[in-house]
């Protein structure tokens, strides 16, 4: 039938609005399957030469047509104009070990397009795209070649779009992107047509159940990329901004990987993120045995509170004294790091205001390093180092060598670095006397940053653990001395109460954050109190669950040694519970309601759990099938009393039971109203 005439400006306008007339002439160009044939990606070229890709999940649409390009400062952008010249295909499956994390292996099998393309007119310039479909996920990127009208490549921006089939139905989890705070905000659950510009990983659940992450992998050299919504459902990559206004490479380079997760629910979604281990380089430093995962303690929470400092003066932290303490209590109860913050000098000001006077090399005139470190030592502990740059970062690499190789001498293996600054006010000076460039956190100058410190700190065998970071993208593959990070709201707002995190903020981070990788949330808060008897949002079982469900090869025992005084019982927990993992499952879960963990320790054949809930109160049940069949465990449990709830005196309400169990065993974890429950599964001995 003959639609008339009249009708057509409409539908034209319509189709126009939701960019569909690109698909009515794009044609297939290539196409790639995953192993398990349970994702299917396709390349489309518009009758512009304009490249776009689609993927499906069990052959039902997930993420229809999606633009592909790069726009950059001269020359016409990479978008359009292009014809595919040539094509190949990959398949992969091998597995690498981790030499610490959540799994000793990590299995890679994924089937590889590359699709060459070229312009057919003006500069006939080239551009790949790589696509990697697993059975879980997909990873994408540009592959600039060597060529003569490409050199020196200024982006300015991608043209890199997710769109996502019947949006309608979506709610996204997400925190924004551009604003002060760099990644410290609470998640927001909306529809995912409110989403306006959010940092990565994002997390979307469709209407039909399929949950979906979207990141990158192997940030280097680049700038990280922004989720804007530019049409319903519709998402644009943008990318964090650089003071020169565009990310320099000179060709030939790779884009990072645009990562898709993509899973029937919850718990398998955080299963996925192997993918963005597998999508970055193998390790590039060899041996990293001297790393040890660990728990450390530090001098660091009363600073929070405000009965400490970390500049000098009556009430300073950092003092010979009290770090002598907590090395002491760090050895009485086998923990193996002594974090101090506040050792050194610059911090006696308003010191994020001005970063340029901190010196790290100097200690404050009550704090003997070189004393503390011997002291350390001969108690089999170690001081673990702060750097804290409050963003003045050329300043810091200027003395960062001479800070390692003290570090080092002083047998100090692990540092924590900070960047504590508003989003965007990264303070570069690329000569000694040259104007300040305000960076951004996750720009491509700070990008790079980052892997000076990593590289460099890796000469010495010292750790890292940036806080106020770049987001994880997985590049602990490649640099496996770069441990954990905090970029998420970790426990530090619960003593400011600035408000504090609210019960759902765990169950939420497990399936957002967490995607990414290692956490530094600093758990183990059982004083369950903040500045001025703030109350922290919790139950006091749920402070030992984090320690399963927050994975970070080195965790915090972050309170006070008097306040772990008073709870002996569920102290034990925190001394018993390992760092490194041999596997690790997810039994339940949703986005922001509750989560169950269970990891088997990489060093003995127990098996520990965690569980953790939103404000409201769960039952779940729980199949112990991932135990050893034949044998019978002591699981010992440290739950919610029947009367928790996070709010109130309540919070302290806490049992501890024993109880045998074995693979064939279904156990009931009941959970208070902002609570959760840790279990240790002892196998026999
Ligand atoms: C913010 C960090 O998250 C916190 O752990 C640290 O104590 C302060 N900055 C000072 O460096
Ligand atoms: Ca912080």
């Amino acid at each position: 039938m003959t639609r008339p005439l009249y009708a057509r400006p409409l539908l034209i306008a319509l189709l126009f609005c939701t960019g569909m007339p690109l698909a009515a002439h794009a044609a297939t160009v290539a196409s790639v399957e995953s192993p398990g044939k349970v994702l299917k990606a396709e390349l489309d070229l518009s009758a512009e030469g304009r490249i776009s890709y689609r993927v499906q999940r069990n052959g039902k649409p997930v993420i229809t047509d999606s633009l592909l390009g790069l726009r950059l400062r001269e020359g016409a952008q990479l978008f359009g104009g292009f014809k595919l010249t040539r094509q190949a295909s990959k398949r992969v499956d091998d597995t690498w070990e981790q030499p610490w994390g959540e799994n000793r292996e990590v299995r890679n099998h994924y089937h590889e397009l590359r699709a060459e393309f070229q312009e057919s007119a003006r500069d006939l310039r080239k551009m790949n795209i790589v696509l990697r479909v697993y059975d879980d996920g997909i990873g994408l990127r540009y592959e600039l070649p060597e060529q003569p009208k490409l050199g020196k490549v200024d982006i300015l921006n991608e043209f890199t779009e997710f769109t996502l089939v019947d949006p309608q139905s979506a709610t996204a989890w997400w925190i924004p992107a551009g604003e002060w705070n760099r990644y410290e905000q609470l998640y927001s659950a909306t529809p995912v047509d409110q989403v306006g510009i959010a940092h990565t990983p994002i997390t979307v659940k469709l209407g039909d159940g399929t949950h979906l992450a979207f990141h990158e992998a192997a940030l280097v050299d680049y700038s990280g990329m922004w989720l804007q919504r530019v049409a319903p459902g519709k998402f644009r990559a943008a990318l964090a901004p650089n003071a020169s206004g565009a990310v320099s490479r000179q060709t030939p380079f790779t884009t990072p990987w645009r990562t898709i997760q993509i899973a029937p629910n919850a718990g398998a979604l955080y299963q996925s993120s192997n993918l963005i281990l597998n999508l970055n380089e193998p390790n590039k430093l060899g041996d990293v045995s001297w790393f040890k995962p660990h728990k450390y303690v530090g001098v660091w929470w009363g600073m929070h509170l405000e009965t400490q400092t970390w500049g000098v003066g009556p009430n300073h932290g950092a003092t010979t004294e009290y770090t002598k303490k907590m090395i002491d209590f760090a050895a009485e109860h086998g923990f193996r790091g002594v974090l101090v913050e506040g050792w050194n000098t610059g911090w006696e000001h308003e010191w994020f205001a001005n970063g340029w006077v901190f010196d790290f090399l100097k200690a404050t005139p009550d704090f003997d390093l070189e004393q503390l470190a011997a002291y350390a030592k001969s108690k089999q502990v170690r001081l673990i180092g702060h750097h804290e740059t409050a963003c003045a970062v050329s300043h810091y690499e200027r003395q960062m060598q001479a800070a390692f190789d003290m570090y080092a001498k002083l047998g100090v293996d692990a540092v924590k670095t900070g960047y504590v600054c508003d989003a965007g006010q990264i303070e570069r000076q690329d000569h000694a006397d040259g104007p300040i460039l305000r960076e951004w956190h996750d720009g491509q100058w700070n990008s790079n940053h980052h892997l000076r410190v990593v590289t460099e700190a890796a000469k010495r065998r010292i750790a890292i653990n940036p806080h106020e970071p770049i987001k994880d993208t997985g590049l602990r593959r490649t640099y496996p001395n770069w441990i954990t990070r905090e970029g998420a709201r970790g426990m530090e707002y619960n003593a400011w109460g600035v408000p504090p995190n609210p019960p759902e903020h765990e169950p939420m981070l497990v399936f957002t954050r967490m995607l990414s990788g290692p956490f530094d949330f600093t758990p183990g808060l059982l004083s369950l109190t903040g500045k001025g008897g703030i109350p922290i949002q919790t139950t006091l079982a749920k402070q030992l669950a984090l320690y399963v469900v927050l994975y970070s090869p080195v965790q915090m025992v972050a309170d006070l040694p008097e306040h772990y005084a008073k709870y002996p019982d569920a102290f034990k927990f925190i001394k018993d519970v390992p760092a490194d993992w041999e596997f690790t499952r997810v039994p339940n879960g949703e986005v922001g309601d509750y989560a169950t963990i269970v990891r088997k320790d990489r060093n003995s054949e127990d098996w520990y759990l965690g569980s953790v809930t939103d404000e409201h109160p769960r039952t779940l049940q729980v199949p112990l099938d991932f135990l050893d069949r034949g044998k019978t465990y002591q699981a010992q449990i440290y739950r919610d009393a029947d009367d928790a709830d996070y709010r109130g005196e309540k919070r302290y309400a806490f049992e501890r039971d024993d109880q045998n169990v074995t693979a064939q065993d279904t156990l009931t974890v009941r959970l208070a109203p902002g609570g959760g429950q840790a279990i240790r599964f002892v196998a026999p001995r």
